[in-house]
C-alpha cells in the first residue's frame, strides 16, 4: 500500500468516519474539487490562512474558500458587519439599501461596469451573461475556450475540464462552440459564422491560469475582433476578480469588455455572484427600457447578508494593500517552490499571476512576465492523471491543503512562517512522492 496513504488515513481518522457515515446522507462529496480518494477531510473552522479538522489537525490553507477569500478566513471587520446583520434579519423580500451600496462598490472596482445585477453565485452570472449575450444580439452560439471553466450548468460544460457532460443534451451543447485559445482560429470562426451572440473566456486562461492566456495581446485582439464583429465579449472574473488586482483581470491588462462575471470574493466568503457591464446590454434586465425585457428573478439575488460580507470586504480591498500583500506571498511561494524543486534535483515548473501559484512537475520552461512560456499540452498533462491527487494527500500529510490541479490560492493573511513551513513540507512531499514511486 502507499505510504501517502497509508499516512494520511492514520492523520486523518476522523474525516475518514464521517466520510462513511455520510455515504448514505450525501450524494457523492457534494462538490467536485472534494472527491479526494480514498475520502476528503472535514473540517471544522478556520481563522486567518489555518483551517482545524475534525481530528484537530492544524492545516495551513490555501484552498480559501476555492478563491473567495483574498482577505483569509473570518476577518474580524467582515464577522462583526456580518454578526450585526444577522440581528436585523438574514432576506428582506425586497430591495434595500445595501445592494445600491455592494453595487456601488463594484461600479466604483470595475472598470467596465455601467449596470450591476446580484445573482447567487458564479454559475449563476455566466448562465446570465450568456442569456443577455444572446438577447440583446438575437443570435444563439457563444463561443468558449477549450479547458475554460464557467461553472457546472449545461452550456459551459463542454471541454471545461470536468470530467463528463453526463446528462446535458446535444441540442444545448450544440449551441456552443469550443475553440482553442488561439486568436487565429476565433478570427477565422467569426469570418465563417453569423451565428455567434458572444464569447466567454476565463482572463486568466483556464483553470485560473493552470493553462494561461498569452496575456495581455490575446484580450486585447479579442476586444479588437468582438468589436468589429458586434458580438458581446464576456469576460469572466468569477476567479480573478478582486484578486489579480483591485479591479479585476480588466483593470491589470486595460481591456475592457461588454460584460463582467463575478462571485467568491465580490460576496465577502458568503455565497453571491454579480454580472456587470454595459448599460445598452445590462438594460435588458430594465423593465419596459426596450420592446421586450428579460427575465431574472432569484430568491438570494442581492441577499442583504451576501451584501454586507461584499461590501466590507470591497472596502478593504479599496482602501488597504490587500492585492499587494497576497502578490507578495504568491511571489515568495512561486520562488521558494522552485529553489525546492531544484535543490531536490525533481524537474518542475512554477508559475501563476499575482496570488496565483501553479506547479506542473516533470516540465521546465519560461515564466515570463507572469505567463508560463511552457505549451498548453505539457502544461496539461503535467496536471492530469494520478499526480495532482497524490501530491493532495502528501500536502495533506504535511498539514498544508492544495488547490484542484497543483496549486495555490494566497491572501494577504498568509505570513512568512505558514510559507516557510509550506516550503518545508513540499520537500517532504517530493520525497515522499519518490518513495512511492510516483515520481
Ligand atoms: C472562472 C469561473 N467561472 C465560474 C465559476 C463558477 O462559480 P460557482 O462555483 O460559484 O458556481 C468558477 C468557480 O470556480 C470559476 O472559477
Amino acid at each position: 500500500m502507499s505510504e501517502i496513504i497509508k499516512k494520511y488515513s492514520q492523520k486523518y481518522k476522523k474525516s475518514e468516519e464521517f466520510f462513511t457515515k455520510g455515504g448514505g446522507i450525501i450524494a457523492g462529496s457534494g462538490h467536485e474539487s472534494r472527491p479526494q480518494k480514498p475520502f476528503p477531510i472535514f473540517v471544522e473552522n478556520a481563522k486567518g490562512s489555518i483551517k482545524f479538522d475534525v481530528d484537530g489537525n492544524r492545516i495551513i490553507d490555501y484552498q480559501m474558500g476555492f478563491g473567495s477569500l483574498l482577505l483569509g478566513h473570518s476577518h474580524p471587520a467582515v464577522m462583526e458587519k456580518v454578526a450585526k446583520r444577522l440581528e436585523q434579519g438574514t432576506h428582506l423580500g425586497a430591495l434595500s439599501e445595501l445592494e445600491l451600496i455592494w453595487g456601488t462598490k463594484v461600479k466604483n472596482l470595475i472598470p467596465s461596469a455601467e449596470l450591476v445585477r446580484f445573482t447567487a453565485s458564479g454559475s449563476e452570472s455566466t448562465l446570465l451573461a450568456m442569456r443577455l449575450a444572446r438577447a440583446f444580439t438575437g443570435k444563439k452560439k457563444i463561443i468558449k475556450f477549450k479547458q475554460h471553466y464557467h461553472g457546472w450548468h449545461d452550456y459551459v460544460v463542454p471541454e471545461s475540464g470536468l470530467n463528463t457532460d453526463f446528462g446535458v443534451p446535444e441540442e444545448t451543447t450544440g449551441t456552443i462552440t469550443v475553440l482553442e485559445p488561439e486568436i487565429k482560429i476565433f478570427k477565422k470562426y467569426l469570418e465563417d459564422n453569423t451565428d455567434v451572440a458572444g464569447v466567454i473566456f476565463e482572463a486568466t486562461g483556464a483553470h485560473w491560469g493552470q493553462l494561461p492566456l498569452k496575456n495581455p495581446e490575446f484580450m486585447q485582439n479579442l476586444r479588437d475582433l468582438t468589436t468589429k464583429h458586434n458580438i458581446v465579449m464576456i469576460m469572466d472574473e468569477v476567479i480573478c476578480g478582486f484578486r489579480v488586482s483591485e479591479g479585476g483581470a480588466q483593470k491589470k491588462y486595460g481591456v475592457l469588455p461588454d460584460l463582467t462575471t463575478m462571485a467568491k470574493i465580490v460576496a465577502g466568503g458568503l455565497p453571491g455572484g454579480a454580472v456587470a457591464g454595459k448599460e445598452e446590454i445590462m438594460s435588458l434586465l430594465n423593465e419596459g427600457t426596450h420592446y421586450k425585457n428579460m427575465y431574472h428573478p432569484g430568491t438570494f439575488n442581492g441577499n442583504p447578508v451576501s451584501a454586507t460580507a461584499g461590501i466590507e470586504a470591497l472596502n478593504i480591498i479599496s482602501n488597504e494593500p490587500i492585492n499587494e500583500k497576497a502578490d507578495a506571498n504568491a511571489n515568495k511561494l512561486r520562488i521558494g517552490l522552485k529553489e525546492v524543486l531544484d535543490k531536490m534535483e525533481v524537474k518542475g515548473h512554477v508559475h501563476g499571476i499575482s496570488s496565483i501559484v501553479h506547479i506542473a512537475l516533470g516540465v521546465e520552461g519560461e515564466y515570463l512576465n507572469e505567463i508560463s512560456q511552457v505549451p498548453h499540452s505539457e502544461l496539461e498533462e503535467a496536471t492530469s492523471g494520478n499526480l495532482p491527487r497524490m501530491i493532495k494527500l502528501a500536502f495533506l500529510n504535511e498539514g498544508i491543503d492544495i488547490m484542484g490541479g497543483i496549486g495555490f490560492m494566497l491572501s494577504s493573511e498568509h505570513t512568512d512562517d505558514d510559507i516557510n513551513q509550506t516550503l518545508y513540507g513540499f520537500q517532504n512531499v517530493l520525497s515522499a512522492l519518490r518513495s512511492d514511486r510516483i515520481i
